[in-house]
């Protein structure tokens, strides 16, 4: 009887100790994951934060370059319009020349015109046919120098064009040239082809997109050291763009490959990357209903695809 008595309680001593250490558990099991999620969220937050941060930085970058190219634009168009006055001048002043030189040198008889000796020994001592021939060889220079400003001052418009801008539709094959343009003035450029069979429309912020495919061509370049080659192209698949940036640069191993759209991963020296490209341009692709993936091979090459939803062309109202 006792020993029953002792073993009922034993029984009841042992259940009372599971159901405890069942609790215990569970607590700490609670406990564990409350402060994994309080981890994650921080972890969260330090990361918004600093992209936060960063967006900022970009856009009063955005609002300076704005702002430059805005005072650029002032001059810019009556050096612009100068030229073109200087180029009519030059134009007028030859015809005046040849003119000239017909009038003297008109067959009048036998005789030579009193005038024309002179005239051609004023002639080469101020060099004139050099002079006319270069003067406008400079003008088309310089008018040639003029668009290429006013197409950097059109790109930096663009780029720096705040992310709340009005949703418009435009070319996606435009907004290429502008980043090709930009990155061209900054980077170690590797061969670049562009290959595209049509004009593709899309529907977002030209100015954000411009910043993903130049944020794409600086780390093919850099991948490349600048050496390589760089191939985009541009086709349709069903409502679809497929956009393709291919280098053969360094490629990338599997376990970079999985990090490389976290915001600050990089593997570039200290100084040298934020490590925040790909995952801000992660972000625009995604507001833009798109996808962006990558497909790399250590040694052979990358190859990025942007997928964006095609949008219809625009229509003149
Ligand atoms: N085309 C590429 N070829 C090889 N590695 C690449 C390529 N593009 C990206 N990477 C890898 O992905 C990492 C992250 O790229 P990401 O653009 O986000 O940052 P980053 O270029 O390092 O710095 P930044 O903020 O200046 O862009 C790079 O450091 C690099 O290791
Ligand atoms: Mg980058």
């Amino acid at each position: 009887m006792a020993s029953n008595d002792y073993k009922a309680a034993y029984e009841r001593q042992r259940q009372a100790r599971m159901l405890a250490e069942e609790l215990l558990e569970n607590r700490s099991r609670e406990l564990f994951e409350a402060n994994q999620s309080l981890q994650y969220a921080y972890n969260k937050l330090k990361n918004q934060k600093q992209q936060i941060i960063h967006q900022e930085k970009l856009a009063s970058i955005g609002q300076l370059s704005a702002g430059v190219a805005h005072e650029i634009n002032n001059p810019m168009a009556y050096v612009k319009s100068n030229l073109t006055s200087l180029a009519r001048f030059a134009k007028q002043l030859n015809e005046f020349h040849v003119a000239l030189e017909q009038m003297l040198t008109a067959n009048t008889g036998a005789e030579k015109h009193p005038l024309l000796g002179e005239f051609q020994t004023l002639k080469t001592s101020f060099d004139i046919d050099f002079l006319l021939e270069d003067i406008t060889d400079i003008v088309d220079d310089c008018q040639d120098g003029v668009s290429r400003i006013e197409g950097i001052v059109k790109s930096l418009k663009e780029f720096s064009r705040p992310e709340e801008a009005k949703s418009e539709i435009f070319a996606v094959n435009h907004c290429l040239d502008t980043a090709l343009r930009l990155a061209s003035g900054s980077v170690k450029l590797m061969s670049v082809e562009v290959d595209s069979d049509k004009i593709f429309y899309v529907s977002g912020h030209q100015g954000s997109l411009a910043q993903v495919f130049l944020n794409l061509i600086v780390n093919a370049s850099h991948a490349t050291d600048g050496q390589g080659s760089l191939n985009i192209s541009m086709r349709e698949q069903k409502s679809l763009v497929n956009i393709r940036f291919k280098d053969n640069g360094c490629g990338i191993s599997e376990d970079v490959r999985l990090k490389i759209f976290e915001p600050f991963f990089t593997t570039k020296p200290q100084g040298q990357g934020t490590g925040l490209g790909l995952s801000i341009s992660h972000g625009i692709i995604k507001k833009h209903g798109g996808i962006i993936s990558v497909d790399s091979e250590v040694g052979i090459g990358t190859e990025f695809l942007i997928q964006l939803p095609l949008a219809d062309e625009p229509r003149d109202l």
